[in-house]
C-alpha cells in the first residue's frame, strides 16, 4: 500500500490523482492547508485519514504501507522564521513519526527543497554538488529530514528518494499563499488587480509546473538518490507578466513595492542529475504551464 502525506494539499493532490486506480492509496493530510476538493475525484478510491504526521495512532493505520511519498510539511518560510519550534516539530519529528509508524517500509520519496536547503547561491545553475548551508528553519528542517532518511537508508536498507524541488507551480495552487507567484499573478490578473512586483523584478528563479513534479515523484518510485527537480531555466518576474500578457490578451499592470530583504537575486537549479538517474525531464514550457494554470484559475471564476 502506498502513503502519501499531505495528499489534500497543492502538490500531493495531483500525486494521488495520478497514483490512483494504479496502486492502494491511503492519505493523511491534517487539512491545515489542504483541502477536501481536491480530493473530489478520487476520494471513493482511497483511505482517507484527517489527521496529523505528528500523531501517535498513525501506526495502526499504516501498518501496510510499503511506500510513502511524504509531503505534508510546515511549507511556509516566513513561518518557520516566526516560529521555529512548529517547523521542527512538523517538518522533523512528523517525518521520524512516518518512517517509525510504517509498519512494512521499504521505499520512501521526500519533497525536499532546491530553494531552500542551499542557502545563498555560490554558483549558478545550482547542481546536488554545492554546498548546504540554509538560511531559513525550514531550509534547515527540510535538510535534516533529508540527512535522517540517509540514516535510515545507511543502517536499515531503507530506499530512499530526495527531491528537491524548485518553485512549483499550477492549478490548486493557494493564490493567497506566501509563495507561488505564478498563480498569486494570476488570480490578480483575473480580478483586475495589479500585480505587485518586490523590487525591480530581475530577480530570478526556476519555475517548475506541477505535472513535472508529479512526473519525477512516478520515477522516484525505481530508483534512490537525491535530485533537483526544476526546469534548469532562470526566469525573471518581469519575464512572468511578459508570459502573462501575452495570455492574458493585454498588457499587465503593475505595482512595485520594496525588496524584499534578505531575498536571493538569483536561483535556478542544475537538473542533469535527474536527467540521468532518474531517467526524468521537465515536459512543460513556462508559457504552456502559465496557460494551463491561467485557464484553471479562470474556470474557477
Ligand atoms: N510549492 C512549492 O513550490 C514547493 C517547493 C519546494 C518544496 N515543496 C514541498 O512540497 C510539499 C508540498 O507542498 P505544497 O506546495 O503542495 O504545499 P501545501 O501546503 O499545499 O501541502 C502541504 C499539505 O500538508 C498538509 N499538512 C501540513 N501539516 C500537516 C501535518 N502536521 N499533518 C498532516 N498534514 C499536514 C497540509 O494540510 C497540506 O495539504 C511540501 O513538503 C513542501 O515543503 C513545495
Amino acid at each position: 500500500m502506498i502513503l502519501v502525506t499531505g495528499g489534500a494539499g497543492f502538490i500531493g493532490s495531483h500525486l494521488v490523482d495520478a497514483l490512483c486506480g494504479e496502486h492502494d492509496l491511503v492519505v493523511v493530510d491534517d487539512l491545515s492547508k489542504g483541502r477536501m476538493e481536491n480530493l473530489a475525484g478520487v476520494i471513493d478510491k482511497i483511505k482517507f485519514h484527517q489527521m496529523s504526521i505528528l500523531d501517535k495512532n498513525l501506526k495502526n493505520i499504516l501498518k501496510d504501507v510499503t511506500t510513502v511519498f511524504h509531503l505534508a510539511a510546515q511549507a511556509n518560510v516566513r513561518r518557520s522564521v516566526e516560529n521555529p519550534f512548529f517547523d521542527l516539530d512538523v517538518n522533523v519529528k512528523g517525518l521520524l513519526n512516518i518512517v517509525e509508524s510504517a509498519g512494512d517500509l521499504e521505499r520512501f520519496v521526500f519533497a525536499s527543497s532546491g530553494g531552500a536547503v542551499y542557502g545563498e547561491p555560490e554558483r549558478l545553475p545550482v547542481d546536488e554538488g554545492h554546498s548546504t548551508k540554509p538560511i531559513s528553519p525550514y531550509g534547515v528542517s527540510k535538510l535534516a529530514g533529508e540527512k535522517y532518511l540517509h540514516y535510515y537508508s545507511h543502517v536499515h536498507g531503507l530506499k530512499t528518494t530526495c527531491l528537491r524541488y524548485s518553485n512549483v507551480y499550477g492549478a490548486r495552487q493557494d493564490p493567497f499563499g506566501e509563495a507561488g507567484v505564478i498563480s498569486i499573478f494570476i488570480d490578480r490578473v483575473l480580478r483586475n488587480v495589479a500585480p505587485e512586483i518586490y523590487g525591480d523584478g530581475e530577480q530570478t528563479r526556476d519555475y517548475i509546473h506541477v505535472s513535472d513534479i508529479v512526473a519525477a515523484n512516478l520515477a522516484a518510485m525505481i530508483r534512490v538518490g537525491t535530485f533537483n527537480i526544476g526546469t534548469g531555466v532562470e526566469t525573471s518576474v518581469n519575464r512572468l507578466v511578459e508570459v502573462l500578457s501575452e495570455i492574458a490578451g493585454r498588457d499587465v499592470p503593475v505595482v512595485h513595492g520594496a525588496e524584499m530583504a534578505g531575498e536571493v537575486r538569483r536561483s535556478f537549479l542544475s537538473i542533469e542529475h535527474a536527467r540521468e538517474g532518474l531517467g526524468w525531464e521537465p515536459r512543460l514550457s513556462l508559457v504552456d504551464g502559465m496557460q494551463k494554470t491561467y485557464d484553471y484559475f479562470k474556470g474557477l471564476q
